[in-house]
């Protein structure tokens, strides 16, 4: 609050008043590339190994960081060959915490998840987003939780977890996690750290790549929820994984109470279609028509031919890739429906064109 015009009493409420201006955070760069009256930036304070191919990466925010909710997501922006380039990560951290962190593992053809797991060291600064994200504990708490993880979809359980040992939860929860092998498998210690010292945290890891002996292996099926989930619809349930885990999940525990948080790796969609030919799309405020083969979502197949609109989560999360569709049909790769041929808002991120398109781009 201003107790005299210019003075105030605290130096967050003096940075505030210059919003908006790139002076001041060009000149607060200059001081410190993580201070800024605009943009929440984070130094990198640490970077652990968790596998081969996944790091977790510790960031101390700056005052514009709102905090978050176990299970929500955070974008992230970096900028490689000159170009900023955003895509989200759940945050693997407790809310309490004084730090945060993500963990990122690395994805074929993955731009920003190799670039992280390469580069990013102690030191580096990384600019966030708000957190969002709906994969959050209710205010009551179930006394029974089912979380089903695959590959890194580990991480925003991981951090519910830790708020739920915060929290000191007195129920019972079962983690059945999937991934390729033993080695694979992202945060164990701490996972099995809240398992030792809570005592109501169950874990089964389960390999779909390389069977080890007295562990299950393959993929979630009925057989297994029933092995370790006696009385399946007692239970809330959380899933966090690939798109066909997601839909087996779905499929598998109709009735129950779940959240799903999917993760659409790079390259792929919920549905495999084959199609021949290509269709043209116009884009309208750039004047330009260019040609796609309707195999991948629109993003990526604009992305082919340089043609970078804004993105996020690239998992219809986020809507930053929402744009208009004029004419056209096309499906929606996270449900399957074709859309009527009209006008309409679409996520690009998870729409195939079906027909010719006219798009707002
Ligand atoms: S990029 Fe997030 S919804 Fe498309």
């Amino acid at each position: 609050m201003k107790t005299f015009p210019f003075i105030f009493n605290e130096p967050r409420q003096f940075l505030s008043s210059l919003q908006g201006k790139e002076w001041a955070d060009f000149l607060l760069g200059e001081i410190n590339p993580r201070f800024s009256v605009t943009a929440i930036k984070a130094k990198v304070v640490a970077v652990r190994e968790e596998t081969a191919d996944a790091k977790t990466i510790v960031l101390k925010p700056n005052w514009l960081w709102k905090g978050f909710r176990s299970g929500q997501h955070v974008p992230v922006t970096v900028e490689i060959a000159g170009r900023r380039v955003t895509r989200f990560y759940s945050l693997s951290s407790r809310p309490d915490d004084k730090l945060l962190s993500i963990t990122v593992k690395r994805q074929k053809g993955g731009l920003v998840s190799n670039f992280i797991n390469t580069n990013i060291k102690k030191g580096d600064v990384l600019e966030l987003g708000e957190a969002t994200g709906e994969f959050v504990l209710p205010k009551t708490l179930p006394s029974k939780f089912l979380f089903l993880a695959g590959g890194s979809g580990i991480t925003p359980i991981h951090s519910i977890l830790k708020q739920l040992e915060a929290n000191q939860f007195k129920g019972k929860a079962t983690l059945l996690y999937f991934v390729r092998s033993f080695e694979d498998i992202i945060l164990r210690s701490s996972l099995e750290e809240i398992a030792k010292s809570t005592g109501w945290l169950e874990i089964k890891y389960i390999f779909s790549d390389v069977p080890k002996e007295g562990y299950d292996s393959g993929f979630l099926t009925k057989e297994i929820l029933q092995k370790y989930a006696e009385d399946l619809k007692s239970y809330s349930v959380y899933v966090c994984g690939p798109a066909p885990m997601q839909t087996k999940a779905l499929s598998l525990l109709e009735g129950n109470e779940i959240k799903s948080e999917l993760f659409l790796l790079p390259g792929q969609t919920s549905l495999k279609v084959k199609k021949t030919g290509t269709v043209d799309v116009f884009l309208s405020l750039s004047h330009k028509t260019i040609q796609v083969k309707g195999e991948r979502s629109l993003l990526e197949e604009l992305e082919d031919q340089g043609i970078y609109p804004q993105s996020g989560c690239r998992m219809g999360i986020c809507h930053t890739c929402v744009c208009k569709k004029a004419v056209g049909s096309v499906t929606d790769l996270s449900n399957g429906e074709v859309s009527e041929l009209g006008e309409e808002n679409i996520q690009i991120c998870v729409s195939r064109a079906e027909s010719n398109l006219e798009l707002e781009l």
